[in-house]
């Protein structure tokens, strides 16, 4: 492969560098082309550019490959855990025994917030979107941690931040759940793993003894796991573009839960249930909405369907449609959407429109089925999607701030007026 390209504009020749990833993709470094060229790139939707070098997550969308820093997601999925995954996310490597039992007690010892945060969590209605309440009292623990908002801070208290955010939002996440039930919050049990304890904080109540059940505590491990990392996707991007201005880790986070919140994106896993549950009122006439989907007049779309990097499949989803078979199976749920949602997979694969244009389920087809059956909520599906992308959005934050990469700025081709005079608003 030639170490540079050549770009003609106007006769004159530029060379331009190409740079190589470890997985042989190539790129063309355009970084000083405005200054040699006078030109800049468009490329609306960032969708053929990368904006930075990372050593995290490797997918590629025409294989269907996903790895976390080089461990394929299949062997992580079925074997690890996601405090493992976590770590090995944002700190590079597998923890050894003693490593990974440090980790895991910080982050129990952790989660514990503020008592004044329920001062500020008393204050949303109860019907509050629990994703609002999520990102609202994240960016509230710079309040509660002002050494965070420092730019200068040290590693140690940058770790220290980590931990706290992997400890806290399973607590911040199951109160917002609990506040819109109008039900009293559960405190964290520190005798619990990661998954069982954020489970009893979601359920318990305090009129019935709640026992953890290990298929629901293996399916969140696994759903956490298929969702911590997925390189630079509209979240993960948003992060590290937030956290480039030095602003404070929670900022930055509390910014990317904001970015998931979107159907196109991590708001999809709520909006496919959504549109299996209106398919099966509606008589369960599948053929019909895999024409409304195809009609440019219609906004409908079909939910959980296609991705902007997966033009082949998505390894994760291959991953939750077993999961979800094997929960709902060990549950004893049968679940009507499940069988929608398996006969509109087989009728939208078959059909041209969605094979022309590379259209497969994504992995929120089937992980709101799953979190259904394990009798999360709807709204606080995307919640459940946060705390598995959490550990994905500090390791590329981190990755950003020790790459010492510069402040995210966009350039733009302006379309609007050329310069003209005001007119004042007695002769408009
Ligand atoms: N249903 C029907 N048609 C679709 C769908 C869909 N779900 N997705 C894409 N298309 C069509 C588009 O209309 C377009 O058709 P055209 O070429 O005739 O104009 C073509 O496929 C390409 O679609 P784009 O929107 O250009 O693809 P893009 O890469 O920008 O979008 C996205 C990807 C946002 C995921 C899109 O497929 C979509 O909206 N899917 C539904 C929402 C969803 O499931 N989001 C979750 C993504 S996974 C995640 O974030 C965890």
């Amino acid at each position: 492969m030639a170490d540079t390209a050549q770009l003609i504009i106007d006769g004159k020749t530029y060379e331009i560098p190409v740079i190589t990833g470890s997985e042989g993709e190539n790129a063309l470094d355009i970084s000083s082309l405005r200054a040699q060229t006078g030109y800049v790139t468009l490329d609306i939707g960032y969708k053929n550019t990368g904006a930075t070098k990372s050593a995290i997550t490797f997918l590629d969308g025409e294989k269907g490959i996903l790895r976390y820093r080089g461990y394929p997601i299949e062997q992580l999925a079925e074997q690890s855990e996601f405090l493992e995954v976590a770590y090995l996310l944002i700190f590079g490597k597998l923890p050894s025994k003693e490593e990974y039992d440090e980790f895991k007690t910080a982050v129990t010892m952790h989660t514990l917030v503020h008592e004044d945060t329920r001062v500020i969590f008393d204050g949303f209605p109860t019907n509050s979107h629990p994703m609002g309440v999520l990102s609202s009292l994240v960016s509230s623990l710079t309040a509660f941690y002002p050494k965070s908002i420092d730019p200068g801070r040290t590693p140690d208290q940058i770790n220290r931040t980590i931990v706290r955010l992997l400890a806290k939002i399973p607590t911040i996440a199951a109160w917002a759940y609990k506040g819109e039930m109008g039900h009293p919050l559960n405190y964290p049990r520190n005798d619990l793993d990661y998954c069982s304890n954020f489970l009893y904080m979601m359920f318990s109540l305090p009129t019935t003894k709640y026992e953890i059940d290990p298929v629901l505590v293996d399916a969140m491990n696994k759903l956490l796991i298929l969702h911590a990392d997925h390189e630079q996707n509209c979240s993960t991007s948003t992060v590290r573009i937030v956290g480039s201005s030095h602003t404070s880790l929670y900022t930055a986070i509390a910014a990317g839960i904001n970015a998931l919140w979107g159907p196109l994106h991590g708001g999809a896993n709520q909006a496919v249930i959504e549109m299996l549950e209106a398919i099966r009122e509606d008589g369960g006439d599948i053929q019909k909405y895999v024409k409304k989907a195809q009609d440019k007049n219609d906004p409908f779309r079909l939910m959980g369907f296609g991705h902007r990097v997966y033009k082949n499949f998505d390894p994760r989803a291959k991953i939750i449609k077993k999961a979800a078979d094997d929960v709902l199976s060990k549950l004893g749920v049968d679940d009507p959407c499940l069988d929608i949602a398996k006969e509109l997979e087989e009728i939208a694969l078959k059909d041209p429109y969605f094979v022309d244009r590379n259209l497969y389920p994504n992995v929120d087809f089937y992980s709101g089925i799953i979190y259904r059956a394990m009798g999360i909520p709807t709204e606080m599906f995307t919640v459940m999607f946060a705390l598995g992308r959490l550990p994905g959005w500090i390791a590329q934050w981190k990755e950003m701030r020790e790459n010492q990469e510069p402040i995210g700025r966009p350039r733009q081709i302006y379309t609007g007026e050329t310069e003209r005079d005001y007119v004042p608003i007695s002769k408009r």
